[in-house]
């Protein structure tokens, strides 16, 4: 397929890896996996979710990259090129419409998350956390939750912070932020690692987290896996789609994919692990929801030597790795915009920066002014963006993408652009038609009810 003219590419397969890298590794990992096995009753969460990684996101993870490195294009005008391609209906392209929606809505409270995160920089840095116990914890985030004021300039700073890397392009932009920053954060991840060992729970921590118990396994437990799959591998929305179409044509798909899903799948392992070692040390509740993070990780800051800089530091690369992440979230619409209206890269990040300001404006006050507003099922501003995304569109994406690749394109165009060997090749493509779209629709069919 002809190239687009003037698309800027990664200048090398290093930084391709680490940008998807990047992109993955995020609040997803640190904050919301926690959360969601403490929620989720621990094991059969995790399980299930490495069950899910294995076999929809990795072979998702191909499948985008592929996509979009055969498109080189933005996912809506991608999908549509690559249904001409294949004398498919343009309908396709609508998968990247969908994919760019649920971007913004993500990024809405996403940056709102984010915001705590750089909140707790500062907090970390002015000794706040210095021999608090689980109830200081607890109290200190209810208090600052109950601030608007306070969430709200976090939460713009954190959006002029993303739009301003995303104005710049490509390669000035997205690779420089990358490069330094992933790394980084894994060897302090070590550190507090290294804490939980010595000082917290790990016995009851790695019984909770990985001794199955297949009596709380429930259909919302298993939609929460899968979603938390997409979520946490960036999966769905055109993100990997997009920075695939970046990638040069020597690059293998299959390796970079195996090392991003291992990647992310382990950060996320490790901060569960160390999170609820401190849960069980301190008799901290494993179900206390988002704030989670938030009220375990400043008790032991609080108390390990030197834990205000280790902390000011934890939160600081939290916060890089979150900033990375939500670079990706928005680059499919930017790049759709540019490539379509006469819109710079500029023009583009300011027109979304506003629209998701606003928007994170509206979750933010859901934590407190407008905590009884609910909109889908009953649930919450912030409820409703994060359960309409991860569990509903991000998956729904995926299906849509796999059964593209799958039955829609050309056999040889599909491993002439992945370039696997023979075997390989074959079972990528079994598991990309049947067992990944399979797996998806039954889920959603448990959820729904319909079979039982
Ligand atoms: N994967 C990111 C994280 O774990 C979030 C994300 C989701 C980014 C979807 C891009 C697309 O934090």
């Amino acid at each position: 397929m002809t190239q687009t003219q003037h698309r800027s590419h990664w200048t090398s397969r290093w930084t391709f890896i680490l940008a998807t890298a990047g992109s993955a590794i995020g609040l997803g990992n640190i904050w919301k996996f926690p959360y969601m096995t403490g929620v989720n009753g621990g094991s059969a969460f995790v399980l299930v979710f490495i069950a899910c990684i294995a076999v929809v996101g990795l072979p998702l993870m191909m499948c985008e990259i592929m996509l979009g490195r055969r498109a080189q294009r933005n996912p809506v005008d991608g999908m549509a090129a690559l249904a001409k391609e294949a004398g498919a209906p343009m309908l396709w392209r609508w998968v990247g419409i969908m994919g760019l929606i649920a971007g913004l809505l993500i990024l809405a409270f996403y940056s709102v998350i984010a915001g705590w995160v750089l909140d707790y920089v500062v907090r970390a840095a002015s000794g706040a956390f210095k021999g608090i116990d689980g109830a200081m914890a607890q109290n200190q985030f209810n208090a600052f939750l109950a601030a608007p004021l306070e969430l709200g300039l976090w939460h713009s700073l954190f959006i002029v912070m993303t739009m301003s890397v995303v104005a710049r392009g490509v390669n000035s932009g997205l690779e420089k932020a990358n490069n330094i920053l992933m790394p980084a954060l894994f060897a302090i991840l070590l550190v507090l690692l290294g804490y939980s060992l010595a000082e917290g729970d790990v016995a009851r921590s790695a019984d909770f987290m990985f001794t199955p118990d297949f009596s709380k396994v429930t259909p919302v437990v298993v939609l929460s896996a899968l979603g938390h799959a997409f979520f946490s591998l960036s999966l769905g929305m055109g993100a990997v789609m997009v920075y695939g179409s970046y990638l040069q044509r020597h690059v293998s798909i299959a390796r970079t994919s195996l090392f991003v899903a291992l990647a992310d799948t382990a950060i996320g392992l490790l901060v569960g692990l160390a999170i609820f070692s401190l849960v069980f040390a301190n008799g901290l509740e494993p179900a206390a929801g988002p704030g989670l993070i938030f009220q375990t990780l400043p008790i032991a800051f609080g108390k390990m030597p030197g834990g205000a800089f280790i902390g000011t530091l934890f939160f600081l690369l939290v916060a890089f790795a979150a900033w990375t992440s939500a670079i990706s979230l928005v680059e499919p619409a930017i790049s759709w915009l540019t490539e379509n209206t006469r819109l710079t890269r500029k023009g583009a990040a300011l027109l979304i920066g506003l629209t998701d300001w606003l928007l994170g404006i509206a979750v933010l006050l859901s934590f407190n002014v407008w905590k009884d507003v609910h909109l889908l099922f009953g649930l919450g501003i912030f409820d409703t963006l994060d359960k309409l995304t991860t569990n509903i569109l991000l998956p729904l994406g995926g299906l849509l993408m796999a059964l593209f690749a799958g039955w829609v394109m050309k056999t040889h165009h599909v491993q002439d652009e992945l370039n696997v060997s023979a075997w390989p090749y074959r079972l990528w493509r079994f598991t990309i038609r049947f067992v990944s779209p399979l797996a998806i629709i039954a889920i959603f069919l448990y959820l729904f009810g319909l079979v039982k």
